[in-house]
Parts: structure tokens; C-alpha cells; sequence
């Protein structure tokens, strides 16, 4: 038996191989610990979608280096994106690394290990298969996540956005069949998942390829599930959100009252130039059916400054979008060339000090925008599905009965509160509880309030009221 530690970088599609990664080690025997100190395993899963990410993995493993020199038996192991893309050239500029595994060789891991522990092999695999391992989605482990979780139902990306590094690294789209990922969430529900997102580059593009059921139908089969309280799911391409999409949020009541739509610029040229296939006023349009069918519905979008070729008359354009739009939050980057995206090769680049002006004044806008709409819910009750003990609990000084929950809203917004002495039920408040809060104060970020109502466990019911 080895200890073992993985290091995650990047998005929710990382945490969730790496989550897999950790199933397949621990089916090994091994055990996980919680520092790459005390590990005789160590893995680093990257992310190469922006410069930073790529920074971050290198670091990390420049770290690893020095560790190895005093404890020269470990193993050290770099997956993920950066890894199919730089695949040997790891091992030639880190002497420590032992592995190089690529975004669709974990299922392989386990003798790569042996060959590694026993033979004292170096080994890089970064080869793409066409059919998902579904050996490894297997091991799961059901109750590992607590109460949320993600699910991935396709993998790779067929789109070309121009800056986009993802479907060189990931490869071609490829979806799960309904069945293989509703019982991969079935298991998991009955190990306590309350939350499950579905997980994908492009979720509208679901099983188009392989002539499975549509998005739409997957998700109607998702709701089904008894025990599972509320569904999410991220990316959607602006250009995929079909009509029937918006409907099923008129019809499945488990659907959360939010929805991820990367918008990436509010400039007609600047789309067209990084393959989008939309227009500001299509995009705008698609916001309209998902508002019509879900009155209230939260939103959120990813937004890239400095695109090459980016004036300010189409950045103003980006802040008129956000400004119109009122999205409850952004996530805002600045255009970084990525080596195989075609965008590195065009002209008009912007340079990092304007690029860093124009992400202030995007994110100053928004933050406005967000403290605005947070503030508006005060007085108000809301849903919360508890996820457990907020952090604030932990500090000395607060007693039992103020103890802090923390969950999340049907809009995602992250609401931390106390449970009076005295309410009803009050003892059942626990990760998993669908608790009924009123906003006492809409902060920059949060929401904090007081419970007022705790619904019996096992109820079922409406997740998304209120
Ligand atoms: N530079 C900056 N941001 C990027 N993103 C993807 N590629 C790049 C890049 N080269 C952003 C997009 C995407 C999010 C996950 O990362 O906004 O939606
Ligand atoms: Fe990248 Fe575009 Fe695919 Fe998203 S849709 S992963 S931005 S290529």
C-alpha cells in the first residue's frame, strides 16, 4: 500500500478526473493523504487553458523536485491538458517526473505505476482513444463526493473557438450513453449526493453525434431520480441552446434556476473572429427563453478581454452586454496566445497594461451589478440546500447554537446562516437539508441569514421555489 496525493489545476472537469484518478488509486490499495509531503505518490492533474494554469503546473512541480531529491523512492506523475500537450518534453525538462499521462489514459494508470515502481520505466502516454473507458467512470466511489457532485456526460470539444486550447488536449466530442451516467448518479444519490451537475464543454451538443437522446431528454431522465433534489449543468454553447432546452425548464422541477452561458465578447467582429457562430443579438435572444420559461432565472457568463484585435469601441460593446444583460456573475480573463490555437497567429494583439484596464473596469461594472442584485434580496426567503458547517464556525468563541450552515441558493449563490434556538426541526439542519432562509444582508458575495423553516428529510418537493 502507497499514500498518495493529487494536486488538481484548473476546472470542474479537472476536479472530477481527478476524483476518478483517486478511485482508481485507492482500487489499487493505496490511500490518500493530505500533503505531498507524507505521499509516496504524487500527481499533478494541469490545466493549459490559459498562460496562469501552465504557470501554476510548473511551479508546482518545480516543488515536487526538490521533495524527491530528499525522498528519492517517490512518484511523481503529471497529467491532464498540459500533459497531452507538451507529452515528452515534461520529461525531458523535469528530471523528477516519472509519468506523463494525457487526458484519456487514466484508465492505463495502474501499470504504468507497476511498470514504474517495479522496472524503473519513465512512461508517457498520451494517446487518444475514441471510445470513454467506462471501467474507470465505474469506480466511483459513491459516497465520496458529499452532498454535490459532477458528472461528466461527454468529453472533448469539436467547436475551434479560435484562443481555445481545449479540443486539440481533450480531442473530439464524445458523449456517455444516457444509461451508463444515470446510474453512475443513481449510485451516487444513494451514497448521499442531494446535487449533481452535468458536466461537459458544450452540454447543448449532447449525443448529437452518436444519435443518443437529446439534452433536453437527458435531463428529463435526471429528474426522475428519486432522492436527487437539484440538477445543474455547465458549459452550454450559446449556439447549441435549442428551444426545447428553455422548455424543460417549464416542465422538471429539479432544474436549478441557473444557467452558465459564455458569451466571451459582446462585439459581432470579435465573435466572428473567434469561430462563436453567434451574434450578440442571437445570444441576446437565447437569454430572452431561458428568462421567459424561468422568470427569475440567474445567469452567469465567461467573458475574455484583449482578444487579438479587440478596440475599445468593441470592448465598450462587451461592457454594454454586462450592463444590459445584469448577469448575477461573471468570470472575466485576459486573451492569452495558447501554443495550437490559431488566435496566437493573428494580428492587432493588445498589450497586457490595456488588457489589465479593461478587465478593472469589466469586473468593476459587474461587482456593482452583483452587490446590487444581492442587496435586492434582503427581507426575502429562499431555498438553501445545506453542504454543511460554514467556515466561520470553526473559530473560538461561537457557541453551539450559532453554529454557521452554508449551502447554495437555486441561483448558485453561496448563503451562510444560523439556525435560532426553538425553530421547529431545527435539530434536522445538517449537509443534505433543504432549509427555508431569510436574507438578513446581500453581501459583495454572499448572502447570510437566519433559518426559518427546515423541511423533514426525505420530503420532496419543488427545489427550485423560492
Ligand atoms: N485566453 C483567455 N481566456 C481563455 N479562455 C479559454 N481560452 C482562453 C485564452 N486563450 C476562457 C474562455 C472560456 C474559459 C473556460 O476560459 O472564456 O470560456
Ligand atoms: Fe474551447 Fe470553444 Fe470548445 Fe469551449 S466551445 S471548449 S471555448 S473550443
Amino acid at each position: 500500500m502507497k499514500r498518495f496525493y493529487i494536486h488538481t489545476i484548473g476546472c470542474q472537469m479537472n476536479v472530477y478526473d481527478s476524483s476518478q484518478l483517486s478511485a482508481i488509486l485507492t482500487a489499487m490499495g493505496h490511500r490518500s493523504v493530505n500533503a505531498p509531503e507524507q505521499a509516496d505518490l504524487v500527481f499533478v492533474n494541469t490545466c493549459t487553458i490559459r498562460a496562469k494554469a501552465k504557470q501554476k503546473a510548473t511551479s508546482f512541480v518545480g516543488r515536487l523536485a526538490a521533495m524527491k531529491r530528499t525522498r528519492p523512492g517517490m512518484i511523481i506523475g503529471v497529467g491532464g491538458c498540459l500533459a497531452q500537450e507538451e507529452g515528452r518534453r515534461i520529461l525531458d525538462a523535469f528530471a523528477c517526473v516519472d509519468i506523463v499521462f494525457g487526458t484519456h489514459a487514466l484508465g492505463r494508470l495502474p501499470g504504468h505505476i507497476q511498470a514504474v515502481a517495479h522496472q524503473g520505466d519513465r512512461i508517457v502516454d498520451v494517446e487518444m482513444t475514441a471510445a470513454i473507458d467506462e471501467s474507470v467512470h465505474a469506480l466511483q466511489e459513491p459516497d465520496s463526493t458529499g452532498v454535490t457532485g459532477f458528472v461528466t456526460i461527454m468529453r472533448g470539444c469539436d467547436n475551434f473557438c479560435t484562443y481555445c486550447v481545449v479540443p486539440y488536449v481533450r480531442g473530439r466530442e464524445t458523449s456517455r450513453t444516457p444509461d451508463h451516467i444515470l446510474d453512475e448518479i443513481r449510485a451516487r444519490v444513494a451514497g448521499g449526493l442531494r446535487e449533481i451537475t452535468l458536466l461537459g464543454q458544450n452540454v447543448n451538443s449532447y449525443g448529437k453525434k452518436e444519435g443518443l437522446c437529446s439534452f433536453a431528454e437527458l435531463l428529463a431522465g435526471v429528474n426522475q431520480i428519486d432522492g436527487l433534489r437539484r440538477i445543474r449543468f455547465t458549459t452550454s454553447h450559446p449556439k447549441d441552446l435549442s428551444p426545447e432546452l428553455a422548455t424543460a425548464f417549464t416542465s422538471l422541477d429539479k432544474l436549478c434556476s441557473h444557467v452558465h452561458l459564455p458569451a466571451q465578447s459582446g462585439s459581432d467582429a470579435v465573435l466572428k473572429r473567434m469561430n462563436r457562430h453567434y451574434t450578440r443579438q442571437t445570444y441576446l435572444e437565447k437569454l430572452h427563453w431561458l428568462r421567459e420559461a424561468r422568470p427569475g432565472m440567474a445567469l452567469s457568463t465567461d467573458i475574455i478581454v484583449g482578444f487579438p484585435g479587440e478596440t475599445e469601441q468593441d470592448f465598450l460593446q462587451t461592457m454594454d452586454l454586462v450592463e444590459k444583460v445584469r448577469y448575477d456573475s461573471i468570470f472575466a480573463f485576459m486573451y492569452s496566445d495558447r501554443p495550437l490555437a490559431p488566435a496566437r497567429e493573428f494580428g492587432g494583439k493588445v498589450d497586457e497594461a490595456e488588457k489589465q484596464r479593461r478587465i478593472y473596469a469589466l469586473l468593476e461594472l459587474q461587482n456593482r451589478i452583483t452587490a446590487e442584485k444581492n442587496r435586492a434580496l434582503e427581507g426575502r426567503v429562499k431555498a438553501v440546500l445545506v453542504e454543511g458547517a460554514s467556515k466561520s464556525s470553526g473559530r473560538s468563541g461561537i457557541t453551539a447554537d450559532t453554529v454557521q450552515w452554508t449551502g447554495r441558493t437555486t441561483c448558485n449563490r453561496v448563503a451562510n446562516f444560523t439556525v435560532p434556538r426553538g425553530l421547529a426541526n431545527g435539530n434536522a439542519v445538517g449537509p443534505g437539508a433543504m432549509v427555508r432562509v431569510e436574507i438578513m444582508s446581500g453581501l459583495a458575495h454572499s448572502l447570510s441569514g437566519i433559518a426559518v423553516g427546515v423541511e423533514k428529510p426525505g420530503a420532496g418537493g419543488n427545489a427550485h421555489a423560492a
